[in-house]
This record gives structure tokens, sequence and C-alpha cells, in this order.
């Protein structure tokens, strides 16, 4: 190990449970890889400590270290209608404001202005790993990915497909099939090329848009690629009653089972929302490996629905957090926690079962924080099949530095002093203005050091 971080670090390993790593060493390698955690009663904590010297980095008092936020579903490309445009069902909002938008990022200069923004705010917000949506344009979705190279978030990238002209606008779509599969091609090759992407840190995604926005032909096409080069794959999943209903309408079957038959249900796969997913559809994503992204707070605006996560759970189904940047008007991974909580409290029974009137949800729904935060962290690794969200050796040291005491921040201890209750404050209270410091493969990337 070449350094280390002492400090008091809260992690969740498994659903349900947070660990609490009190005064704790964490030491790294050169290439940000977590070597060792020693508590202070471990051997080897003083030694490390004595050894390492003026390598080792303090988190100040009140201050808390976390694993990164993991985003498994942002439109990088609707930055700018973030808190906007939230009026209208998602078959009219594509046309009327999410298309238009979009179709602006033929311009480069306009592109590099709002992903070089997009990118500052979500690392400074804490998410260090996010899976991206750009656009159609092959060369805008490059520099989405040269952007995150540039400023060291961990991203999936992925060149949005919408090929089918009888769905897409003629202003903004491929131009054809083939056109489309080639510039699919021609960015994982870019993105994988990458001399300053040596370690692999920006990764290239297989992103057709969602069933509606593809043709048959498209869909398995990016099937085979998929297979072909073993990239990650994501797209958008029964997410309202209208998208449901035409893939229902046009193949007589799920989006699930529609997107499994062309080869698009892998273990690097990520499903954003999966609203109205049947059982054999979650039994079919678990056989798959497969993930969902639960977008919360896109879920109340965009599908009036709320995804049964605690079932999805109960059947070891992967699940991580989105945002839906614009879908929902936060990006901030803390707002996608919170949501999660209340939304499956809306989907929970009254409390008393017993009274008729109580009767009105899905018994059992509740999450709690704890599990918010595992699907925030560790729960987007396992969905990504990628070693991040927890503070353990072989994993990557991608952390957030929260400080509680910072006064623009949103948190009060009032000398609270017992760590549950201090992560659960933090939790919920945390803004922008309380993350001191991010770290991504162990560089800082946002704070003073
Ligand atoms: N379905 C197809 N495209 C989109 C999109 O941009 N956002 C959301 N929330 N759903 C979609
Ligand atoms: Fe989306």
């Amino acid at each position: 190990a070449s350094r280390g971080i002492l400090g008091t670090f809260f992690h969740a390993p498994d659903r349900g449970a947070i660990e609490v790593l009190e005064d704790t060493l964490i030491l790294l390698d050169e290439t940000g890889a977590i070597t060792q955690v020693f508590g202070p009663e471990d051997p080897g904590y003083r030694f490390e400590l004595d050894r390492l010297d003026n390598e080792v980095l303090y988190l100040p008092e009140g201050t808390y270290g976390l694993p990164g936020f993991v985003d498994l579903h942002v439109h990088a490309p609707q930055y700018p209608q973030l808190g906007l445009a939230l009026d209208e069902p998602l078959e009219v909002w594509l046309h009327k404001y999410t298309f238009p938008l979009e179709a602006r990022y033929a311009d480069l200069d306009f592109a590099r202005q709002t992903y070089e923004t997009l990118v500052a705010d979500l690392l400074a917000t804490g998410t260090t790993t996010a899976l991206y949506f750009a656009t159609v344009h092959r060369e805008a979705t490059q520099v989405l990915a040269d952007i995150c190279i540039e400023k060291g978030q961990r991203a999936l990238v992925g060149k949005v497909v919408m090929d089918d002209p009888a769905a897409c606008p003629d202003y903004y779509r491929d131009a054809t099939t083939e056109a489309a599969l080639a510039d699919t091609r021609a960015v994982i090759e870019y993105i994988k090329g990458h001399t300053q992407n040596a370690q692999g840190r920006v990764l290239p995604v297989v992103t057709p848009r969602f069933i509606a926005s593809c043709t048959d032909e498209g869909l398995a096409g990016l099937g085979k690629i998929a297979a072909e080069t073993g990239c990650h794959v994501q797209t958008h999943c029964s997410e309202s009653d209208w998208a449901h209903g035409h893939v229902l309408a046009r193949y007589g079957h799920t989006d699930a089972e529609a997107l499994d038959r062309f080869g698009l249900v892998t273990r690097r796969s990520v499903l954003a929302h999966s609203n109205f997913l049947t059982d054999a559809d979650m039994d079919r994503l678990v056989a798959r490996g497969a993930a969902v992204a639960h977008c919360a707070l896109s879920n109340a605006y965009f599908a009036n629905s709320v995804f049964p996560l605690r079932q999805a759970l109960e059947k070891q189904l992967h699940v991580g957090l989105g945002t839906d940047i614009s879908g929902g008007p936060s990006a901030s991974m803390f707002e996608a926690c919170r949501m999660t909580v209340a939304a499956s409290r809306m989907l929970e029974d009254g409390v008393d079962a017993a009274l008729p009137a109580a009767k009105r949800g899905r018994p059992d729904s509740r999450i709690d924080l704890v599990t918010a935060f595992h699907l925030a962290t560790a729960g987007g690794g396992i969905a990504l099949d990628l070693p991040i969200g927890r503070f353990a050796p072989g994993y990557r040291f991608d952390a957030v530095a929260i400080d509680s005491t910072a006064p623009q921040g949103g948190i009060r201890l009032f000398g609270e002093t017992q760590p549950q209750a201090i992560f659960e404050k933090l939790l919920y209270g945390a803004t922008r203005a309380n993350v001191a410091a991010v770290w991504v493969d162990g560089e800082q990337v946002v704070g003073s050091p």
C-alpha cells in the first residue's frame, strides 16, 4: 500500500445493515484499489499508521466517509431541462420537450458546455459513478466520454439508438438502422481505445432508448453487438402504461421478454424503471443476472406508479437507484434514497392491516433508509458488476466525505454521538454543501486535500 485515509466511515455491503468503521485506516495502492481496512484494535493499525506517516489523510472531526453514489440512470443531455417540463405524460413529453432538446447536441460546443457542467455538478453532489444515456449523435456521445475521463468520474456512456422512422421525428433519429449500429460500434471502439482511459474507468454501453423507438432489426443488431463485445446494456423497460402497452400490442408479451429475445438481457444489463414487471419477468431477470434501475422520483411523474422494490429484492433481483435526470427534478442521489423510502411507504398497506380501510396498498412494501443507501452504493456496484460501493479489499476507493458541520449544509447533529443516529442524519439531511471531498479510484476529484 502506498497511502491511507483515516476516519469514520459508513457503508452497507449487505442490504438492511449499516456497518460503522470507526477511526478506521483504509489503505490504497497506486491504482486506487483498497488493499486493507484496519480498525483501531487490529494488529498492524499502529504500524501502518507510523509507516505511512505523511501519506495518511485524516478526515476532520465531524466529517464522515461514505462510498460514492452510483447513479444507474441519467440522461446527460436532459440536464438543462432539470426541474422543468414535468407537466406532460411521457409520450407527449418526449416529442414536446425532450427530443427538441436532445437534437441540439448535434452542436458540439453546446454538448461540451452542458456536459462539463453536469459532470462537475454530479461529482460535487457525491455521484462517483453514473450510467449515462447520451444522444443519438456519435460525436457528442464521445464528448461526454471525454469529459468524464477529464474530470475523473467513473462512467458508463451510451450512444442512444432511435432507428424507427415511424416512431421518431425526422429531426432527431438515426439516419438508418445500419448507421445506428455502425455508430454504436464506433463509440464502443472510441471509448475502449481512448489513451487516457487505460484503467477502463469509462465504459461503453449498448443503448436502445426503448423498444418503442427501435426497429426489430435495430434491437437484434444491438443484441448481437452486446454479445460480441461483452459491453453493458441499458434501456427503458415497462416504464409507463403507454410504453408497456406499446410492447404488449407489438409482440403480445412484455418488455422484459422482448428484450431478452433480442439478446439485450445480460448480466451487464440495467433496465430503467421496470414498474410493471410480472412475476415471470422478475424471474427472467434474476436468471440472467440483469438489474433494475429504480427511479422512484421519476416514477411519480411519468409512471404514476411505485416499483414493487421489496418484492424484487426478496427474489434476489439486482437493483440500484437512478435519478433519471430529467424525468425527476433532482440530480442528487441523497434525494433518490429519500424518495425510495417515501415511495415505498406510499405503496405499503395501512398500519393496522386488520382494518378494511388499511388495505389500500401492497403489504410488506416498506424499504428502510439503510436499504436505500445500500442500493445507491453497493447495490449499484453489483448491478454494474464493478468492484465499487463498499470499503473492502479489492474494491476501488470511490468515496465521499460528508462534513456534518458545514454551515450552509442541511445537517444539525445537536451533539449526537451515536453512529447509527449520525448516519441517519447524514442521509436525510445532506446537501451538496455538506459534500467536502470526493474521490474516484483514490484520486480526489472534489474539494481541497
Ligand atoms: N423513455 C424513453 N425515453 C425516455 C426518457 O428520456 N426518459 C424517461 N423517463 N423515459 C423514457
Ligand atoms: Fe429515463
